[in-house]
């Protein structure tokens, strides 16, 4: 069976390196738009986003996590937030938010671009928001980094699908 939406999903991976190459303000759009179309409870779209370019801000955000060599040489980062004040269920609008992030890496692969879900900064979140001068009232669910991949050579494994498979009634 093969589609566009099926083949973006087993051709996605994990993108680490990056090319200089520049990530233009229209793809930074389009990827924000198709985060915007995931699904979310009542449809209340909790999330927000702030986008960073800047290499001195990049700069300070990688030394927020053990994963800053990734942030450095990202072209751009995409923050993913969730906002308090638009939020009604705490498990729910933190899926609306999982939902939104893989839209992202998504969107990113459909635009020829790589990108990496990085959630190990969380444990900086505080410091994050410092950084970027956001209040309180926005948590941190990922920060996306993304580029043009330097290689396409990632591999990943899954585990096989029985092992997933609590039952199968039919
Ligand atoms: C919640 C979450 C947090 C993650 N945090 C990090 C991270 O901090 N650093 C990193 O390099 N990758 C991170 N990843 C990416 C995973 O390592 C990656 O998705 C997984 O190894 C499977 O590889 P694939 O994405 O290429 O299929 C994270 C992924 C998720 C969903």
């Amino acid at each position: 069976m093969t589609s566009p939406v099926l083949e973006a999903i087993y051709r996605r991976r994990s993108i680490r390196e990056f090319t200089d190459k520049e990530v233009t303000s229209e793809k930074l759009h389009e990827i924000v738009k198709a985060a915007i179309w995931a699904p979310s409870g009542l449809n209340n779209q909790p999330w927000r986003f702030a986008i960073i370019k800047d290499p001195r801000i990049k700069e300070q955000l990688a030394e927020q996590t053990h994963y800053g060599h990734i942030v450095e040489n990202a072209n751009a980062l995409v923050a993913v937030y969730l906002s308090k004040e638009e939020m009604y269920d705490t498990v729910k609008d933190t899926q609306s938010a999982g939902a939104c992030i893989q839209n992202i890496l998504l969107a990113a692969e459909a635009l020829d671009l790589g990108a990496v879900w990085l959630g190990q900064i969380l444990k900086n979140k505080v410091e994050v928001n410092k950084i970027l001068g956001l209040a309180d009232s926005f948590d941190l669910m990922a920060i996306v980094a993304l580029g043009y991949p330097l290689h396409r050579k990632q591999k990943s494994r899954r585990k096989d699908i029985s092992e997933f498979l609590l039952k199968n009634i039919q």
